[in-house]
């Protein structure tokens, strides 16, 4: 393999999930750095070693991505540490679930804020390094909801949100060598999918064409064929990682 030899990556929200599935990726693809900014920090000190074991430079670093000073830290920290920034993936996300007309402003604000505020606040601080560069791959993690889910209009939103920020990213970024895609996840088994009531994961299942739910390396495997040189001339596109479902 080695896809990603010699190169260094942020990836937001990597400590559990469809983050932490693509942290394991990239070093099965022989990443040489990756800093890893999580809110809540899951990766301890000794899983962060354990990591490292694997020939790579591993460092978390707690980070708000809603927060624009925390992020220009991050991105600081890990230019201290690795010299560059290669690959950025905006991964961090949550869901404040409920109808629209029972949604309160701080359910809408809190997922805006992270899902995409948060994407917009990364990029802020590595595109410039990037353009520098003339080198650079970003992808921004959206999802199926995106077109539309019930239950989902602030998480839809700021999928959406995403996907136009990333194809405008990558019309402005192509001059420069940066590649700009969206990979938009279906219904995967992690966490954050287990709150979803019962009766409704039955529904997603039959609604999938596949007939079950996704394993969060499935869509690690798309993240890193994006982030690679296989990859290269692939830009501005929304892939749906989804068993064929749609919304
Ligand atoms: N279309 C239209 N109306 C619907 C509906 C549907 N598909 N499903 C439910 N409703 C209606 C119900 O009939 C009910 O109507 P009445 O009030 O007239 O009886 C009303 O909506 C409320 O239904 P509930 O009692 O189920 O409402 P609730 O407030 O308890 O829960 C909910 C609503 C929070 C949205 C809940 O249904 C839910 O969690 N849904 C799942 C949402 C979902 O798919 N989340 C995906 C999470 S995974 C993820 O986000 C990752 C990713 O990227 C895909």
């Amino acid at each position: 393999m080695g896809k990603l030899k010699g190169k260094y990556a942020i990836i937001t929200g990597g400590g559990r999930g469809i983050g932490e599935s693509i942290v394991h990726r990239f070093l099965d693809d022989g990443i040489a750095g990756i800093a890893v900014l999580e809110y809540d920090q899951n990766l301890t000190e000794e899983m962060v070693s354990r990591l490292g074991e694997r020939g790579s430079k591993v460092v978390s670093i707690q980070c708000d991505v809603s927060n624009d000073k925390d992020v220009e830290n991050a991105v600081a920290h890990a230019m201290e540490q690795f010299g560059t920034v290669d690959i950025l993936v905006n991964n961090a996300g949550i869901t404040r679930d409920s109808m629209f007309h029972k949604m309160t402003d701080d359910a809408w604000d809190a997922v805006i804020n992270v899902n995409l505020k948060g994407a917009y606040y990364l990029c802020k601080h590595v595109v410039p390094i990037m353009r520098k560069n003339e080198s650079g791959k970003i992808v921004n993690i959206s999802s199926i909801s995106a077109f539309g889910n019930v239950g989902q209009a602030n998480y839809a939103a700021s999928k959406a949100g995403l996907i136009g920020f990333s194809k405008t990213l990558a019309k402005e970024g192509g001059p420069k060598n940066i590649n700009v895609n969206c990979v938009a996840p279906g219904y995967i088994e992690t966490d954050m999918y287990r709150a979803v009531p019962e009766h409704i994961i039955e529904e997603h299942i039959k609604g999938t064409p596949l007939r079950r739910l996704g394993k969060p390396h499935e869509i690690a495997s798309v993240v890193s064929f994006l982030s690679s040189d296989d990859a290269s001339f692939l830009s501005g596109q929304c892939i749906s990682v989804s068993g064929a479902a749609t919304t």
